[in-house]
């Protein structure tokens, strides 16, 4: 990626952008160097988690190599947020030299609930990634619209890797895969042939336990290093990614749902067969995955589920089931969340100006 170096108008810039979180199909689960992924990934763009991110920038009379930064979230100031801003900073500054020369207030509003178990970091990197790459188009930098999303994407994967997916609508891939043309390890790219079955595939996020995981990714990701079962994931993940491929274009709705969940369960035994061992379901994860299997047993649903590095539940399913799926959703997965709270989420169209 090119380095830009921008002048930042005298009387600052303001611009705010919306940036959904993602569901990964095919889970990342380790990584390489800085931000390179041990394996690709494809998943699918969210629409009601979302991150809303205005952003304020003011040239600074003298140059700061430790960034002047201020976060509020919900209009209230957070410097706890502020060293992992400077962080994503440290590892964009050569990209973006100028970010040197100026102060950046962010303000940001998550759609969902705080603490809610769903990360806010890809909706959140990606919306600050827009905004940055918006200012360098606005102040002379020369950039398509795809090359601007390519940068953006780019610059979000070096602050969450997941979050380099959350730009595209659909469903995108991150990391090199040789059937997926044009894919990369710096930038995710938008997923080409998706059936008409999946431009409007449902989420439901079942908040099965709020607040903070017991092991953050940044762990997880670390101690797939030395994993007995690494080698075998990584390899397991290239030929699902295929498979998938074809899945998505062909809309094959069962074989979809068979490998988000064998994706899910193997993301898990991933950390219970990591040294040191850990579990981030919760009992009624386990049984929120029996109700679905028992209800598409029994009354034929085409319900599934995946998992992200938590203990909630993504009930995944066909709009032309959706009426169906959320009253079984309502009637017996509810009693299971936290305050019988879930989100209805789906298939959104990425990131864009607000
Ligand atoms: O982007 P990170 O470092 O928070 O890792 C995300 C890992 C998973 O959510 C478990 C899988 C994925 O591909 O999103």
């Amino acid at each position: 990626m090119k380095q830009v170096d921008i002048k930042i108008p005298a009387e600052g810039y303001c611009v705010s952008y919306q940036s959904p979180s993602n569901i990964a199909i095919v889970k990342y689960w380790g990584k390489k160097g800085e931000q390179i992924p041990a394996n690709a990934s494809l998943s699918l763009t969210l629409s009601e988690c979302r991150t809303e991110t205005h952003m304020m920038v003011k040239p600074s009379k003298v140059a700061n190599e430790d960034y002047e930064v201020s976060v509020y979230l919900d209009g209230e100031k957070k410097d706890d947020f502020v060293p992992k801003i400077k962080q994503f900073f440290t590892r964009i500054v050569s990209y973006a030299p100028y970010l040197t020369k100026c102060s950046v207030e962010i303000h940001t509003h998550n759609t969902f609930p705080h603490s809610s178990g769903i990360a806010s970091s890809a909706s959140g990197m990606s919306a600050l990634s827009m905004c940055l790459v918006d200012m360098e188009r606005n102040c002379g930098v020369d950039m398509s619209e795809e090359e601007m999303k390519k940068r953006a994407s780019f610059y979000a994967r070096l602050g969450s890797g997941s979050a380099s997916r959350s730009i595209y609508p659909l469903a995108a891939v991150w990391g090199e895969h040789i059937e997926y043309k044009c894919s990369s390890d710096l930038y995710a790219i938008a997923v080409e042939d998706v059936h008409p079955v999946f431009h409007t595939f449902h989420d439901t996020v079942l908040l099965i336990e709020k607040g903070q995981k017991s092991v953050s990714s940044t762990v997880g990701h670390s101690l797939m290093k030395g994993h007995p079962y690494s080698a075998a994931r990584y390899q397991q993940a290239v030929t699902n990614m295929s498979k998938l491929k074809d899945i998505m274009s062909r809309g094959d709705v069962e074989a979809f749902g068979a490998l988000a969940e064998s994706e899910a369960l193997t993301l898990h035994a991933m950390m219970m067969t990591a040294s040191p061992y850990y579990i981030l379901f919760a009992p009624h994860t386990i049984e929120a995955i029996q109700l679905i299997w028992k209800e598409r047993k029994e009354k034929g649903l085409p319900v599934y589920f995946t998992l992200d590095a938590g203990a909630n539940v993504h009930v995944l399913y066909p709009d032309s089931h959706a009426g169906s799926v959320q009253s079984f959703i309502k009637e017996k997965l509810s009693p299971l969340c936290q305050g019988g709270t879930y989100i209805n989420d789906m298939v959104g169209s990425g990131s864009s100006k607000i």
